[in-house]
């Protein structure tokens, strides 16, 4: 079945617990290297243009930010992590903020956690994703920027990221939010997950 976005709604940002929204719905978060694109993919899944502000400048989302959709679920974007400029007392707060929330959140149903399709994951990508799978969070990897990778080097794009994630191909989405390719896809994952 395909999802109707009715509604979609900013309920503010956090930085510490005490700042997020109440528990009552269940909640897919967005993580990935900043500038990889989590804010294009989560407008794409939307499909709003500026629900969720975007950037050319990396580490532009530096609280972990809530939306309500349809009132009947949150997508909750992360800030992202690798960006050397970001101010050294932003970077010193990531990690807390971050395990707090994932480890804490008792209403994360999911992590999608989205990578560069052009490039190999990082050093700070595997840490996250081992981070995750030590920790039990379900997650959801996705391959995104898509529309920039040549035809002719996609399966062994492909093959790279599978092979360091430990994963088959078929595991991992490949998306863009220029093309929306894989959305639908993304969408047939996250649908069970975030309904009642
Ligand atoms: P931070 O919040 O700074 O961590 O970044 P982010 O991960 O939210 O990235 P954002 O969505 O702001 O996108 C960063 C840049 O990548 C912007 O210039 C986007 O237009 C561009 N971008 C995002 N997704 C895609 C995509 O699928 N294809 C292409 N070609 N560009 C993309
Ligand atoms: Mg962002």
């Amino acid at each position: 079945p395909k999802v109707t976005i009715k509604s979609a709604v900013f309920v503010g940002s956090a930085v510490e617990r005490a700042g997020y929204p109440g528990e009552s719905l269940p909640e897919v978060a967005f993580a990935g290297r900043s500038n990889v694109g989590k804010s294009s993919l989560i407008n794409c899944l939307l499909g709003t243009k500026k629900l969720v502000r975007t950037s050319r400048t990396p580490g532009r989302t530096q609280t972990i930010n809530f939306f309500r959709i349809n009132d009947a679920f949150f997508f909750v974007d992360l800030p992202g992590y690798g960006y050397a400029k970001v101010p050294a007392a932003v970077r010193a707060r990531w990690g807390p903020m971050m395990e707090t929330y994932l480890k804490e959140r008792r209403t994360l149903r999911a992590v999608v956690q989205i990578l560069d399709f052009r490039h190999p994951p990082t050093p700070d990508d595997l840490a996250l994703w081992n981070w995750l799978q030590a920790t039990g969070v379900l997650t959801l990897p996705v391959l995104t920027k898509a529309d920039k990778v040549k035809k002719s080097l996609r399966s062994k794009n492909l093959a790279q990221a599978a092979a360091a994630l430990a994963l088959t191909s078929c595991d991992l989405i490949v998306f863009s939010a220029v093309t929306r390719e894989g959305r639908d896809l993304l969408w047939d994952r996250l649908m069970p997950l975030v309904v009642p």
